[in-house]
């Protein structure tokens, strides 16, 4: 019988999960925010994920529920799960996901390498976090930042003023040594509710503005010790809080060769949309599988280099549909994705993927393909 996945929110994850799920056979669903969401061509509902009932409506006729984001709120998943519903990752999984606090002190319980950390309730505590580091530190909204938003450098506690004065009672915000990191990497597993993981690659991620803006694949100058140590990271946070589906662990590797783990995102993730056209196996249909409790894919390269470069916000004028011809007819050789998002300043509106055994060829045309759509 066919497999029913229902994926909570149609941004562009969920889109890019519509062409594997028909290769697979499985019938994909997704409950989306708006109309003319990027998964507009799966959505078979629209309505508020955080409402129990819409959701609960959402998920009587699939088999198997999964996200596009992480904002579904707790008791939402906890009241799926029991009415029996299968939620992949489960509630106890994704709070890690969830709250950066929570997160922090489950890695630390895990002895996973990380930045100093502390949860801080007002600018004094933040103060003192901040002169015991050197003078400065990177805040954190503990919930519902991404791509930067909720993160600030700072050199004295009132700086996060206003985020302290919007905390609810009791709630903290959370502080980090500032790391100075000589890159960035992302370490991605899946796992299995049978418990089965498969790896990929560490890549490095190069982040502009607090954004994604290129992956490549693998990181370049791999060690074996980075390599082992990373996919080490990855199955002990992925085994330790019980992941089903993607798991992407974000990484700094310092100037003392560290390797120190950043934030954690279960489900597909930026750094591994690069495995789309470069890996046997691309994470979305990796997801998909993982979920569905199939067996997993392999995920090893198919060429030597892939670069992902994120298209971010889009043409100023003109639209990404009118963009396409050109960029193809210049680049034949780098897929072109787009996520059927009006162009906005900063935003995510699709990226390409060029994979080929010469790095500086790669980047160059992927960078060059990408800018056609500037
Ligand atoms: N402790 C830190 N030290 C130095 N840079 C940081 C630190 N935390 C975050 N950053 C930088 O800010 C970016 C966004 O932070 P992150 O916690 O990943 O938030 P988001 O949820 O928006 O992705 C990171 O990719 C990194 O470039
Ligand atoms: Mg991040």
């Amino acid at each position: 019988m066919t497999v029913r996945v229902g994926v909570i929110g149609g941004g562009q994850l969920a889109r890019m999960m519509i062409a594997p799920a028909v290769e697979l056979g499985l019938d994909l669903r997704v409950l989306a925010e708006d109309e003319g969401m990027s998964a507009q061509l799966a959505a078979t509902a629209v309505g508020d994920y955080r409402d129990l009932e819409t959701v609960k409506a959402f998920v009587r006729d699939v088999d198997v529920v999964t996200f596009d984001h992480e904002h579904v709120p707790q008791e939402v998943l906890r009241a799926l799960v029991a009415d029996g519903v299968q939620v992949h990752p489960g509630p106890d999984a994704l709070q890690y996901a969830q709250d950066k606090l929570v997160m922090r002190a489950k890695l630390a319980e895990l002895g996973v390498p990380q930045p100093d950390w502390a949860a801080v309730h007002d600018a004094s505590e933040l103060q003192a976090f901040i002169a015991d580091h050197g003078g400065r530190a990177v805040v954190k909204t503990p919930r519902g930042g991404y791509d930067g938003k909720g993160v600030r450098v700072v050199r004295a506690g009132l700086e996060a003023s206003d985020w302290f004065a919007d905390l609810p009672e009791g709630e903290a915000l959370l502080v980090e040594e500032m790391v100075s990191f000589t890159r960035e990497l992302a370490q991605q597993i899946a796992r299995r509710p049978s418990g089965d993981t498969i790896s990929y690659p560490v890549v490095e991620t190069v982040q502009r503005g607090g954004v994604c803006a290129e992956v490549i694949a693998p990181a370049p100058n791999s060690t074996r010790r980075l390599v082992e140590v990373a996919e080490q990271i990855g199955r002990t946070i992925a085994e330790g809080v019980g992941v089903t589906g993607m798991l992407a662990v974000e990484l700094f590797e310092t100037d003392d060769e560290r390797i120190l783990v950043n934030e954690l995102a279960m489900r597909p993730h930026n750094s591994g949309h690069w495995s789309q056209d470069g890996a046997v196996t691309g994470q979305f249909e990796q997801h998909l599988r993982a979920v569905a409790d199939l067996p997993l894919g392999r995920t090893e390269p198919l060429q030597g280099w892939t670069v992902m470069v994120n298209i971010l916000g889009g043409p100023q004028q003109g639209s990404i549909a009118d963009r396409f011809a050109p960029a193809m007819s210049a680049h034949p050789e780098a897929k072109i994705h787009t996520y059927g998002k009006a162009p906005r300043p900063g935003r995510k509106v699709g990226h390409v993927n060029v994979s080929g055994d010469d790095l500086d060829d790669v980047v160059y045309t992927a960078r060059g393909a990408a800018a056609h759509f500037d």
